[in-house]
Protein backbone atom coordinates (compact mmCIF):
# COMPACT_ATOMS: atom_id res chain seq x y z
CA UNK A 1 0.00 0.00 0.00
CA UNK A 2 1.20 3.69 -0.66
CA UNK A 3 2.19 5.63 2.01
CA UNK A 4 0.59 8.81 2.83
CA UNK A 5 4.14 10.52 1.67
CA UNK A 6 4.22 9.16 -1.31
CA UNK A 7 0.55 9.32 -2.05
CA UNK A 8 0.65 13.25 -1.11
CA UNK A 9 3.59 13.62 -3.48
CA UNK A 10 1.58 11.88 -6.45
CA UNK A 11 -1.42 14.33 -5.93
CA UNK A 12 1.23 17.29 -6.01
CA UNK A 13 3.17 16.26 -8.82
CA UNK A 14 0.10 15.67 -11.28
CA UNK A 15 -0.58 19.46 -10.49
CA UNK A 16 3.11 20.95 -11.23
CA UNK A 17 3.81 21.95 -15.06
CA UNK A 18 7.56 21.62 -15.77
CA UNK A 19 9.73 23.57 -17.81
CA UNK A 20 10.10 21.15 -20.70
CA UNK A 21 10.10 17.75 -21.23
CA UNK A 22 13.64 17.08 -21.30
CA UNK A 23 14.24 18.50 -17.83
CA UNK A 24 16.70 16.73 -15.11
CA UNK A 25 15.24 15.59 -12.29
CA UNK A 26 17.19 14.14 -8.81
CA UNK A 27 15.39 12.98 -5.99
CA UNK A 28 17.36 13.06 -1.92
CA UNK A 29 16.19 12.15 1.34
CA UNK A 30 13.95 9.22 -0.08
CA UNK A 31 14.31 5.64 1.11
CA UNK A 32 12.09 4.33 -0.74
CA UNK A 33 12.11 4.96 -5.05
CA UNK A 34 8.44 2.95 -5.09
CA UNK A 35 7.22 6.00 -3.93
CA UNK A 36 8.10 7.43 -6.99
CA UNK A 37 6.24 5.58 -9.56
CA UNK A 38 4.24 8.53 -11.03
CA UNK A 39 7.10 10.06 -12.22
CA UNK A 40 7.59 9.04 -16.50
CA UNK A 41 10.84 10.06 -17.68
CA UNK A 42 12.84 7.69 -14.95
CA UNK A 43 15.84 7.62 -16.90
CA UNK A 44 16.57 11.44 -16.87
CA UNK A 45 16.10 11.15 -13.01
CA UNK A 46 18.55 10.81 -10.75
CA UNK A 47 17.54 8.59 -7.49
CA UNK A 48 20.33 10.03 -4.71
CA UNK A 49 20.66 7.95 -1.59
CA UNK A 50 22.89 6.18 0.90
CA UNK A 51 21.31 2.95 1.29
CA UNK A 52 23.01 0.21 -1.00
CA UNK A 53 19.20 -1.12 -1.07
CA UNK A 54 17.41 2.30 -1.99
CA UNK A 55 19.94 2.17 -4.77
CA UNK A 56 19.20 -1.45 -5.90
CA UNK A 57 15.86 -1.05 -5.70
CA UNK A 58 15.65 2.90 -7.43
CA UNK A 59 18.19 1.03 -10.23
CA UNK A 60 15.58 -2.17 -11.07
CA UNK A 61 12.77 0.88 -11.54
CA UNK A 62 14.82 2.67 -14.13
CA UNK A 63 16.15 5.66 -12.57
CA UNK A 64 19.89 6.66 -12.32
CA UNK A 65 21.38 6.51 -9.14
CA UNK A 66 24.54 7.70 -7.28
CA UNK A 67 25.26 8.69 -3.47
CA UNK A 68 25.81 11.81 -4.40
CA UNK A 69 24.71 15.32 -6.62
CA UNK A 70 26.99 15.75 -9.06
CA UNK A 71 25.92 18.35 -11.31
CA UNK A 72 23.01 20.66 -11.96
CA UNK A 73 19.13 20.04 -12.23
CA UNK A 74 15.88 21.39 -13.13
CA UNK A 75 14.14 19.89 -10.55
CA UNK A 76 15.03 18.50 -6.94
CA UNK A 77 12.51 16.44 -5.01
CA UNK A 78 13.54 16.48 -1.31
CA UNK A 79 12.06 13.64 0.72
CA UNK A 80 12.28 14.60 4.48
CA UNK A 81 14.20 12.32 6.82
CA UNK A 82 13.70 12.14 10.50
CA UNK A 83 16.75 14.23 11.09
CA UNK A 84 16.77 17.96 11.29
CA UNK A 85 20.38 17.97 10.63
CA UNK A 86 20.31 15.76 7.51
CA UNK A 87 17.23 17.91 6.19
CA UNK A 88 19.30 21.14 6.66
CA UNK A 89 22.43 19.74 4.69
CA UNK A 90 20.00 18.50 2.35
CA UNK A 91 18.48 21.72 1.54
CA UNK A 92 21.65 23.32 0.85
CA UNK A 93 22.92 20.53 -0.81
CA UNK A 94 20.09 20.97 -3.17
CA UNK A 95 19.91 24.38 -3.90
CA UNK A 96 23.67 24.59 -4.99
CA UNK A 97 22.66 21.84 -7.54
CA UNK A 98 19.71 23.75 -8.72
CA UNK A 99 20.25 25.66 -12.16
CA UNK A 100 18.64 29.44 -11.56
CA UNK A 101 14.97 29.48 -12.03
CA UNK A 102 15.01 25.64 -11.28
CA UNK A 103 12.20 24.26 -8.72
CA UNK A 104 12.83 22.22 -5.58
CA UNK A 105 9.95 20.25 -3.75
CA UNK A 106 9.56 19.52 -0.16
CA UNK A 107 7.75 16.97 0.99
CA UNK A 108 7.15 15.71 4.90
CA UNK A 109 4.78 14.03 7.06
CA UNK A 110 3.60 16.07 10.15
CA UNK A 111 5.05 13.53 12.95
CA UNK A 112 8.73 14.38 11.57
CA UNK A 113 8.16 18.11 11.60
CA UNK A 114 7.50 19.30 8.32
CA UNK A 115 5.24 22.58 9.29
CA UNK A 116 8.43 24.48 11.42
CA UNK A 117 10.83 22.69 8.84
CA UNK A 118 9.05 24.51 5.93
CA UNK A 119 8.89 27.71 8.28
CA UNK A 120 12.13 27.35 8.93
CA UNK A 121 13.27 27.69 5.41
CA UNK A 122 10.24 30.17 3.99
CA UNK A 123 12.25 32.49 6.05
CA UNK A 124 14.01 33.31 3.35
CA UNK A 125 12.90 31.29 1.02
CA UNK A 126 9.00 32.21 0.28
CA UNK A 127 7.44 28.66 -1.09
CA UNK A 128 5.54 29.07 -4.60
CA UNK A 129 2.97 26.80 -3.67
CA UNK A 130 2.24 24.50 -0.21
CA UNK A 131 -0.49 22.27 0.53
CA UNK A 132 -1.59 20.56 3.70
CA UNK A 133 -2.72 16.63 2.87
CA UNK A 134 -2.72 13.65 4.53
CA UNK A 135 -1.04 13.94 7.38
CA UNK A 136 1.75 16.29 6.01
CA UNK A 137 2.87 19.16 3.93
CA UNK A 138 4.47 19.96 0.50
CA UNK A 139 5.72 22.69 -1.06
CA UNK A 140 7.47 23.89 -4.18
CA UNK A 141 10.19 26.64 -4.24
CA UNK A 142 12.10 28.42 -7.47
CA UNK A 143 15.70 29.32 -7.12
CA UNK A 144 16.89 32.94 -7.26
CA UNK A 145 20.25 32.38 -5.36
CA UNK A 146 22.59 30.51 -3.08
CA UNK A 147 20.55 31.19 0.68
CA UNK A 148 21.31 28.83 2.66
CA UNK A 149 25.19 27.65 2.09
CA UNK A 150 25.76 28.06 5.95
CA UNK A 151 24.25 24.50 6.27
CA UNK A 152 26.55 22.87 4.35
CA UNK A 153 28.49 21.85 7.39
CA UNK A 154 25.91 19.12 8.46
CA UNK A 155 27.30 17.11 5.03
CA UNK A 156 30.48 17.21 6.45
CA UNK A 157 31.98 14.19 8.80
CA UNK A 158 33.01 15.57 12.18
CA UNK A 159 34.19 14.20 14.95
CA UNK A 160 31.90 13.67 17.88
CA UNK A 161 32.42 13.64 21.43
CA UNK A 162 34.07 10.47 22.21
CA UNK A 163 36.75 10.95 19.26
CA UNK A 164 34.89 10.00 16.20
CA UNK A 165 34.12 10.93 12.69
CA UNK A 166 30.55 10.62 12.06
CA UNK A 167 27.47 12.36 9.76
CA UNK A 168 23.97 13.34 10.90
CA UNK A 169 22.83 10.60 8.58
CA UNK A 170 23.65 7.37 10.40
CA UNK A 171 22.94 5.35 13.21
CA UNK A 172 24.13 6.80 17.12
CA UNK A 173 26.31 10.05 15.49
CA UNK A 174 26.37 11.91 18.56
CA UNK A 175 28.06 9.03 21.03
CA UNK A 176 28.47 5.22 21.44
CA UNK A 177 25.31 3.48 21.57
CA UNK A 178 24.85 1.94 25.00
CA UNK A 179 24.36 -1.17 23.57
CA UNK A 180 27.15 -1.59 21.64
CA UNK A 181 29.13 -0.36 24.61
CA UNK A 182 28.16 -3.40 26.82
CA UNK A 183 28.65 -5.54 24.12
CA UNK A 184 32.58 -4.85 23.94
CA UNK A 185 32.51 -5.15 27.26
CA UNK A 186 32.38 -8.67 27.00
CA UNK A 187 34.63 -9.90 24.11
CA UNK A 188 38.19 -8.73 25.50
CA UNK A 189 40.82 -11.19 24.61
CA UNK A 190 37.86 -13.71 23.35
CA UNK A 191 37.97 -13.28 19.50
CA UNK A 192 40.55 -14.58 16.64
CA UNK A 193 41.31 -15.02 13.17
CA UNK A 194 38.76 -13.78 11.08
CA UNK A 195 35.91 -11.63 11.95
CA UNK A 196 32.87 -9.79 10.70
CA UNK A 197 31.19 -6.71 11.90
CA UNK A 198 27.49 -7.07 10.00
CA UNK A 199 26.28 -3.67 10.17
CA UNK A 200 28.88 -1.86 11.36
CA UNK A 201 28.11 1.92 11.09
CA UNK A 202 30.83 4.54 11.69
CA UNK A 203 33.03 1.79 13.07
CA UNK A 204 32.68 1.86 16.92
CA UNK A 205 32.68 -2.40 17.50
CA UNK A 206 35.25 -3.28 15.15
CA UNK A 207 37.73 -0.35 16.59
CA UNK A 208 37.34 -1.88 19.51
CA UNK A 209 37.19 -5.73 18.66
CA UNK A 210 40.54 -4.76 16.84
CA UNK A 211 42.46 -2.87 20.08
CA UNK A 212 41.24 -5.79 22.62
CA UNK A 213 41.71 -8.65 20.61
CA UNK A 214 45.42 -9.04 19.50
CA UNK A 215 44.69 -12.65 18.03
CA UNK A 216 42.46 -11.10 15.25
CA UNK A 217 44.00 -11.73 11.81
CA UNK A 218 41.05 -10.01 9.54
CA UNK A 219 37.91 -8.22 10.28
CA UNK A 220 35.54 -7.73 7.70
CA UNK A 221 32.96 -4.90 8.40
CA UNK A 222 29.75 -4.57 6.15
CA UNK A 223 27.56 -1.54 6.51
CA UNK A 224 24.78 -0.94 4.03
CA UNK A 225 24.29 3.06 4.60
CA UNK A 226 27.41 4.55 2.55
CA UNK A 227 28.24 7.67 4.61
CA UNK A 228 28.68 5.37 7.75
CA UNK A 229 30.86 3.02 5.56
CA UNK A 230 32.95 6.34 4.69
CA UNK A 231 33.18 7.37 8.13
CA UNK A 232 34.20 3.60 9.62
CA UNK A 233 37.16 3.71 6.86
CA UNK A 234 37.98 7.28 8.33
CA UNK A 235 37.57 5.97 11.85
CA UNK A 236 40.08 2.49 11.79
CA UNK A 237 43.25 2.60 10.53
CA UNK A 238 44.51 -0.72 11.01
CA UNK A 239 45.95 -2.89 8.14
CA UNK A 240 43.38 -5.59 9.44
CA UNK A 241 40.77 -4.09 8.75
CA UNK A 242 38.52 -4.82 5.25
CA UNK A 243 35.26 -2.57 4.61
CA UNK A 244 32.70 -3.37 2.27
CA UNK A 245 29.85 -1.26 1.36
CA UNK A 246 27.24 -4.00 1.32
CA UNK A 247 23.34 -5.14 2.24
CA UNK A 248 22.60 -8.73 3.42
CA UNK A 249 21.85 -9.68 0.15
CA UNK A 250 25.17 -9.05 -0.84
CA UNK A 251 26.54 -11.26 2.23
CA UNK A 252 23.92 -13.72 1.54
CA UNK A 253 25.90 -14.84 -1.86
CA UNK A 254 29.27 -14.90 0.41
CA UNK A 255 31.31 -18.01 0.72
CA UNK A 256 33.72 -17.27 3.31
CA UNK A 257 32.84 -18.29 7.15
CA UNK A 258 34.16 -16.65 10.04
CA UNK A 259 35.33 -17.56 13.51
CA UNK A 260 33.52 -15.07 15.20
CA UNK A 261 30.44 -12.44 14.24
CA UNK A 262 30.21 -9.13 15.82
CA UNK A 263 26.79 -7.55 15.79
CA UNK A 264 24.37 -4.65 16.99
CA UNK A 265 21.60 -5.68 14.54
CA UNK A 266 18.96 -2.68 13.59
CA UNK A 267 15.32 -3.00 14.10
CA UNK A 268 14.59 -0.03 11.90
CA UNK A 269 14.13 0.22 8.23
CA UNK A 270 13.84 4.18 8.37
CA UNK A 271 11.23 5.54 11.11
CA UNK A 272 9.28 2.54 11.21
CA UNK A 273 10.24 -0.82 13.39
CA UNK A 274 11.05 -3.97 11.49
CA UNK A 275 11.49 -7.25 13.52
CA UNK A 276 12.07 -8.75 9.99
CA UNK A 277 15.28 -6.75 9.19
CA UNK A 278 16.91 -8.37 12.79
CA UNK A 279 15.67 -11.16 12.24
CA UNK A 280 17.15 -11.79 8.86
CA UNK A 281 20.62 -10.16 11.10
CA UNK A 282 20.40 -12.79 13.25
CA UNK A 283 19.73 -15.70 10.29
CA UNK A 284 22.65 -14.27 8.47
CA UNK A 285 25.04 -14.49 11.68
CA UNK A 286 24.23 -18.05 12.18
CA UNK A 287 25.23 -18.98 8.27
CA UNK A 288 28.74 -16.67 8.55
CA UNK A 289 30.04 -18.70 11.39
CA UNK A 290 32.00 -21.63 10.71
CA UNK A 291 31.07 -24.96 12.74
CA UNK A 292 32.93 -24.19 15.89
CA UNK A 293 32.62 -20.28 15.62
CA UNK A 294 30.11 -17.63 17.49
CA UNK A 295 28.35 -14.61 17.35
CA UNK A 296 28.62 -11.99 20.21
CA UNK A 297 25.18 -9.81 19.66
CA UNK A 298 22.92 -7.14 21.85
CA UNK A 299 19.51 -6.72 22.29
CA UNK A 300 17.40 -3.96 23.34
CA UNK A 301 15.37 -5.66 25.86
CA UNK A 302 11.89 -6.16 24.97
CA UNK A 303 12.43 -6.41 21.37
CA UNK A 304 13.25 -9.40 20.69
CA UNK A 305 13.40 -12.42 22.99
CA UNK A 306 15.93 -15.01 24.10
CA UNK A 307 13.91 -18.13 23.57
CA UNK A 308 13.58 -17.31 19.81
CA UNK A 309 17.48 -16.98 19.46
CA UNK A 310 16.92 -20.99 19.64
CA UNK A 311 15.16 -21.35 16.11
CA UNK A 312 18.81 -20.41 14.56
CA UNK A 313 21.36 -21.20 18.06
CA UNK A 314 21.35 -24.46 19.65
CA UNK A 315 23.04 -23.04 22.49
CA UNK A 316 22.40 -19.17 23.78
CA UNK A 317 24.68 -17.97 26.54
CA UNK A 318 23.39 -14.75 28.31
CA UNK A 319 26.87 -13.00 29.62
CA UNK A 320 25.35 -9.66 30.42
CA UNK A 321 22.06 -8.12 31.26
CA UNK A 322 20.09 -4.96 32.48
CA UNK A 323 16.66 -4.08 32.22
CA UNK A 324 17.73 -2.13 29.15
CA UNK A 325 20.24 -4.59 27.12
CA UNK A 326 20.83 -8.29 27.25
CA UNK A 327 24.16 -9.40 25.43
CA UNK A 328 24.77 -13.14 24.37
CA UNK A 329 27.19 -15.41 22.86
CA UNK A 330 25.66 -17.60 19.98
CA UNK A 331 26.44 -20.87 19.09
CA UNK A 332 25.62 -23.63 17.13
CA UNK A 333 25.01 -26.88 18.23
CA UNK A 334 28.22 -29.25 18.55
CA UNK A 335 28.59 -31.63 15.30
CA UNK A 336 26.68 -28.92 12.71
CA UNK A 337 27.94 -29.35 9.61
CA UNK A 338 27.16 -26.65 6.82
CA UNK A 339 24.52 -26.91 4.02
C1 LIG B 1 22.20 -0.68 15.49
S1 LIG B 1 23.25 -0.08 14.24
C2 LIG B 1 24.85 -0.60 14.83
C3 LIG B 1 25.98 0.16 14.21
C4 LIG B 1 27.38 -0.15 14.78
N1 LIG B 1 27.67 -1.56 14.72
C5 LIG B 1 27.50 0.33 16.21
O1 LIG B 1 27.61 -0.50 17.08
O2 LIG B 1 27.48 1.55 16.42
C6 LIG B 1 22.92 -1.17 12.89
C7 LIG B 1 23.64 -0.85 11.61
O3 LIG B 1 23.19 -1.77 10.60
C8 LIG B 1 23.13 -1.09 9.35
N2 LIG B 1 22.19 -1.80 8.47
C9 LIG B 1 20.83 -1.70 8.42
N3 LIG B 1 20.33 -2.52 7.46
C10 LIG B 1 21.39 -3.15 6.91
C11 LIG B 1 21.51 -4.11 5.87
N4 LIG B 1 20.43 -4.58 5.24
N5 LIG B 1 22.74 -4.56 5.54
C12 LIG B 1 23.85 -4.08 6.20
N6 LIG B 1 23.78 -3.15 7.18
C13 LIG B 1 22.58 -2.69 7.54
C14 LIG B 1 22.66 0.31 9.73
O4 LIG B 1 22.97 1.26 8.72
C15 LIG B 1 23.41 0.54 11.05
O5 LIG B 1 24.64 1.17 10.82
Amino acid sequence: MQSLTSQRFETFWSKVTLPNSDHKLAIIGSEKPQSFICVNSKHLCCFISNAKDSLRDAKRLGFMISTNLDSNYDTIILELTKSKETNLGLVSLAEEHLKVGGKMIINGDNQIGVKSFLKTVSIQWPAEMMVAKKKGRIAIFSKTKQLFGYWKIYQDFRINKDGYFTRCDMFSPKEIDKGSQKLTSVFSNKLFGEVADLGSGWGYLSKEALRLNKKIKRITLFESNYSAYLASKKNIDDERATFRWASLENVSNLKRRFNHVICNPPFHSGRSKDLSLLKSFIFHSSRLINAQGCVWMVFVSGVYLENELREYFKNVKILYKDKHYFVCQLLKPKGYKHV
